[in-house]
């Protein structure tokens, strides 16, 4: 029977992902794991780590496709941060830290605006691999925005800011850390581009 009030839309991930990461627990059984950032975790991690290196993931690319309701916007008017989304024969470069389960706490609240930790294959620059921890939003989550032009989105980040600052400054830190790094990421590059002109900066 059906209970009115405890209908769920099929296969969406709500605003709240801390609940279901923490159930899923991929990785607590491990003492050390590498976990892969391609975000704000480049710039700023917030927590402990043993060491740190840049690494790659095969099939993907950041996109600044996810809502932010709760660090560079609000629910009324969410931010724009980035995701992973699938595109095969592509590579993305990101920073790698390994870690233990004790950052799990830190991290599924920090990304609990609709992302949800994944197992993916990290490549290190001397060639070696790993499976770590990587937090993904996919496009069934509940704060997800999607594909929108340079423009709109560079509008859309420099009207917004929320609890944890303005929305400019997460794409500008991430454009500086992906330059620092050596990354080839036309989409951030743009972003940050059209973001400046617009602010003057
Ligand atoms: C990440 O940095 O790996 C996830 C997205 C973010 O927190 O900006």
């Amino acid at each position: 029977m059906l209970v009115a009030g405890c209908l769920k839309a099929p296969l969406a991930v709500s605003f709240d992902t801390t609940e279901v990461n923490r159930e899923t627990a991929i990785f607590d059984d491990h003492d050390e794991l590498w976990l892969f950032g391609y975000g704000s975790l480049i710039y700023k991690a917030g927590f402990e780590y043993i060491e740190r290196a840049p690494a790659t993931i095969d099939g993907w690319v950041r996109r600044y496709w996810q809502g932010s309701h709760d660090h560079r916007g609000t629910p009324d008017a969410p931010g724009r941060v980035v995701t992973l989304v699938e595109a095969p024969g592509e590579t993305c470069l990101g920073m790698a830290y390994r870690v233990t389960p004790s950052v799990f706490g830190y991290l599924d609240h920090r990304e609990k605006n609709g992302y949800l930790r994944f197992a993916k294959t990290m490549t290190f620059a001397d060639g070696s691999e790993e499976k770590g921890l990587v937090y993904i939003a996919t496009p069934d989550n509940a704060a997800w925005l999607g594909e929108a032009d340079i423009e709109a989105i560079a509008a859309q980040v420099a009207a917004s800011k929320g609890p944890s600052g303005p929305n400019r400054d997460y794409v500008l830190d991430l454009a500086d850390a992906l330059d620092e790094l050596e990354a080839d990421d036309p989409h951030c590059l743009a972003v940050a581009e059209r973001l400046r002109a617009l602010i003057g900066r």
